[in-house]
């Protein structure tokens, strides 16, 4: 069994520990460390974790841990998850791989000439629903794809996430923050991406925070918060995708394709299951069925790409969640937030290769 110690306590941590402790018995999570030491200490006392340690260069010098979990904020990805690899630690990070291409750049080589893994979020794409809309299109539910149409609006995270300033800044933003979900769950079902084009606005130049502890604090917008974008795959197939923390939720479809034989509403890509509805609309009756979940996990299962990972090293395959995706997915966000800085096109130089799908069969858990 692999041993996993996980860096940032913070926001998002709490399902990965109920998932640590309720569902994923490959992996064990030996210890936790944070700035705010109290944070850890309540996630100890919860969870009957063997081990805290006040900084991360401490954890990464136990030899006990094999995997070290990365929680930190998307601007603090790079030196956490560099200083692991030099460590001698695989990595499992929270998106995105890094705040810009370069730090990605830099960690996907680090892990090549150390032998090592690094790994990352979302996961979402391994869930019940993301999994039945990619067999349902692999067996030809819609035929061809033709194209699609996606969309993420939201008027910002300020309103609920307790330290809300991170997704305001560097490696923020509704491209670094949201992009992920949505890109993860197009090349798992339509391949990988040959070319991006965007256009970018920041039409607020401050968010004021309702949530507490800071309700009343003014955050200072300094990265575009609009996107409008044209995705264009290695098939042809070109897919537009609006991310915003701009916009009053007009109750558009998350992921809809559209294909020669009918259109398909794909779930959120933030969730595992169906929590808004996945529908196959047939192009010749023009009737919509709900499509049922053909897969597991369909509840929040946050903390299985990195089972799925420590199931990998140990079975000597490639992980799912691998950076062989993160790395193409964190190349497709920041050639959009280029070409929306030049106003040209952005040609990919990495290519992605769909891993294999879920095992429905499998127990719940294993891997
Ligand atoms: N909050 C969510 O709903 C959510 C959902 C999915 C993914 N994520 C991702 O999870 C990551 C963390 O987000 P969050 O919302 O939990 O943020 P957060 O600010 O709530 O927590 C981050 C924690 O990391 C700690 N930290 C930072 N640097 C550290 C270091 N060097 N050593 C030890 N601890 C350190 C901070 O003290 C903080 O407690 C981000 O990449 C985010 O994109 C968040």
């Amino acid at each position: 069994m692999l041993k996993v110690g996980m860096v940032g306590v913070g926001c998002i941590s709490g399902i990965y520990l109920k998932n640590f402790h309720e569902t994923f018995k490959n992996v064990q999570l030996v210890a936790v460390c944070d700035l705010v030491r109290s944070r850890a200490e309540a996630a100890q006392a919860k969870y009957n974790i063997p081990k805290i340690y006040d900084t991360m260069e401490e954890l990464f010098a136990d030899p006990e841990i094999d995997i070290v979990l990365n929680l930190t904020r998307p601007y603090e990805h790079y030196e956490v998850s560099r200083g692991a690899l030099l460590a001698g630690k695989h990595v499992y990070s929270e998106k995105p791989l890094g705040a810009d291409f370069e730090e990605g750049t830099a960690l996907v080589k680090l892990a090549e000439e150390k032998g090592l893994m690094i790994g990352g979020a979302p996961d979402t794409f391994l869930g019940a629903g993301l999994q039945t809309c990619r067999k349902l299109i692999d067996e030809g539910l819609i035929g061809d794809v033709i194209g699609g149409r996606c969309v993420l609006s939201s008027r910002g995270v300020e309103t609920w996430h307790p330290d809300p300033d991170f997704f305001y800044q560097r490696g923020g933003g509704p491209m670094l923050d949201m992009g992920p979900y949505y890109l993860t769950a197009l090349i798992n079902m339509l391949g990988g991406i040959r070319r991006v084009y965007a256009t970018s606005q920041t039409p607020f130049s401050e968010h004021l925070i309702t949530s507490k502890p800071h309700e009343g604090e003014i955050i200072k917008v300094t990265i575009p918060t609009h996107y409008e974008t044209m995705i264009t795959f290695d098939s042809g197939v070109t897919v537009s995708f609006v991310t915003s923390f701009d916009m009053y939720d007009p109750k558009m479809p998350n992921i809809l394709l559209y294909g020669t034989k009918g259109n398909l509403f794909a779930p959120d890509p933030n969730c595992f299951g169906t929590e808004k509805g996945m529908k196959f609309q047939c192009g010749e009756t023009k009737e919509i069925i709900d499509l049922p979940l053909e897969f597991d996990y369909g509840v929040n299962s946050r903390c299985l790409g990195l089972a799925d990972m420590a199931a990998a090293l140990e079975q000597g395959r490639r992980p799912r969640a691998s950076y062989l995706q993160t790395y193409h997915v964190l190349e497709a966000m920041t050639g959009m937030m280029k070409s929306a800085e030049t106003g040209m096109p952005y040609e990919m130089t990495t290519h992605f290769e769909r891993e294999a799908p879920m095992d429905p069969t499998l127990p719940h858990g294993v891997l």
